[in-house]
């Protein structure tokens, strides 16, 4: 358990001082909320990670609130970081376990590539969010994106996690694995007609309008099928964020969102239009945040947008403050789950606004893993190069982000020496590796796990040079479940024509 902080303290100090005014009841961090829990792999190497620095980022007015935010908090805020408490993934009697399963049999029963998740891990994360939203009216709104497998959705619809959804296929993804359609909200600049119109049938909880055009849209096909559709308008407030440049999408250029400037005649628009019911604001200002400043100006530019839409007569219900929590790839040390709720819960203040949030990676980052067979050892100038069979059609993060994901030997060498390697897969691109420069003493045949997997993973892989996508299997204490099985190659091209003749 965390010590209480500086920082912690203070934030208890204002939510106490604020209790009287708080909806419906306090809402006073507690010092079991200061305890987050979930399982995180920890890095064994310094890492670069997705944290760099935007290149787009600073140009707003925002820019130097939040530097000079930055400077004052950093030295609070790092005593309150999340915790890495026992992983789900651990070796023991020689290999790598998820949960009570070798990953060695593992291998044997479902082949590689594979990847690997635990429901206690995914389980605990979810539960990390629900214990600091405690007394806090809330929809915990997963990011279907971050891993859309059924299995997966429809754990977390069991646990009462409602969806944050970018397009048809997600919806029916969440509905097949038995989520709430009054639970989802709809995200995403480019909806079309048939998303639209499938989702306002299906009944959900929340459209997320990125445009003007989106919301004229939107109007007109609810007035046709005459059902209301409930609005939030996505705000682009131009804070600059600390992460990998193609991960950002609240800075000034973005394609997300409606600029600050107009949100308000926008919102205060929505709420005469006919089939339109504006009930929130949203934001979502960028993936893998490690510091509180950018969130919390955002968040407290959402709010101070729903106080002055409610002095002109329009009252909001909700404000959706997104996702983007940071997890630990290897060297970040990202805020506590509840730091940033604590945030938001600071920035509603006692209003009475529901506070929607949109976790992925929190929720299932940290649960999986990629594994891997080693099929070649060859070298290349100095280089040991591993060569093994997975790559950037399994996991595209290395490539497109510069991710770092660490790289665990399952059943460990003693008596060979470790070697600086690369691991690459077997794609034809030079940009194919997963690894790279990394302490290993694996030999061909060997297994290698990816560690931090869980999510924008299998999610993102591809059939690139012909590559069946990997099966994927759920770990629940001893037992071991097919949630997808490996793609065969007559499926590659089950949709396919030759020509006539
Ligand atoms: C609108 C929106 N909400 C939520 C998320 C989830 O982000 P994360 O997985 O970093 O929590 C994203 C990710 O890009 C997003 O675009």
């Amino acid at each position: 358990m965390n010590a209480l902080s500086p920082h912690r303290s203070g934030l208890l100090r204002r939510a106490r001082t604020a209790a009287g005014r708080l909806w419906p009841e306090g809402t006073a961090v507690s010092a079991a909320d200061a305890s987050p829990d979930h399982p995180v792999a920890t890095g064994n190497q310094a890492s670069g990670g997705d944290h760099h620095a935007s290149g787009s980022a600073g140009q707003s007015a925002a820019a130097a609130v939040i530097a000079s935010r930055r400077g004052a908090t950093l030295s609070k805020a790092r005593s309150g970081r999340a915790a890495a408490s026992t992983s789900p993934f651990a070796h023991r009697a020689g290999a790598l376990h998820a949960e009570d399963v070798s990953l060695v049999a593992l291998a044997q029963r479902y082949g590689t590539p594979l990847y690997i998740y635990s429901r206690q891990a995914i389980t605990e994360a979810f539960a990390d969010f629900t214990r600091a939203l405690r007394g806090t009216p809330h929809l915990l709104c997963y990011a279907v994106k971050a891993n859309g497998t059924l299995a997966i959705l429809q754990l977390l619809a069991r646990l009462g996690a409602g969806f944050d959804i970018v397009s048809v296929g997600e919806l029916e993804r969440v509905l097949r694995a038995g989520g709430d359609a009054q639970r989802i909200v709809f995200s995403g600049v480019g909806k079309r007609d048939d998303e639209l119109a499938r989702a306002l049938a299906a009944g959900i909880r929340c459209f997320n309008v990125e445009s003007e055009a989106e919301l004229q849209r939107l109007s007109a096909l609810a007035v046709a099928a005459d059902t209301p559709a409930a609005v939030a308008i996505r705000i682009n407030p131009r804070v600059p964020v600390r992460t990998h440049p193609h991960i950002t999408t609240g800075h000034a250029g973005a394609k997300f969102g409606v600029e600050l400037t107009q949100a308000e005649a926008l919102c205060r628009r929505a709420a005469t239009l006919p089939g339109i019911r504006l009930t929130g604001v949203a934001c979502h200002i960028g993936s893998q945040l490690t510091e509180l400043e950018a969130f919390t100006a955002a968040a407290e530019m959402l709010v101070q947008l729903a106080d002055r839409l409610a002095r002109h007569a329009v009252p909001l219900e909700h404000v959706d403050f997104g996702g983007g929590f940071g997890i630990r790839y290897g060297s970040e040390s990202p805020p506590a789950i509840a730091d940033f709720i604590g945030r938001a819960r600071a920035a509603l203040g006692g209003r009475r606004l529901e506070m929607l949030l949109e976790p992925g990676r929190a929720i299932v980052g940290a649960a999986g893993i990629l594994l891997t067979r080693v099929e070649y050892v060859k070298r290349s100038g100095h280089r040991r190069v591993l060569i093994v069979d997975a790559g950037m059609t399994e996991l595209i993060r290395p490539p497109l982000y510069d991710a770092w994901h660490e790289v665990r030997e399952v059943t460990p060498h003693s008596g060979v020496p470790a070697e600086n390697c690369d691991v690459a897969g077997p794609v034809c691109e030079s940009a194919d590796f997963l690894a790279r420069d990394r302490r290993l003493a694996a030999q061909p045949r060997d297994l290698l796990a990816v560690m931090t997997t869980g999510a924008y993973g299998a999610v993102m892989s591809s059939n690139y040079n012909a590559r069946p996508r990997a099966a994927e299997v759920l770990v629940d204490g001893t037992r071991a479940t097919l949630i997808r099985r490996r793609e065969t190659i007559a499926e590659l091209m089950a949709h396919e024509a030759l020509l006539p003749e």
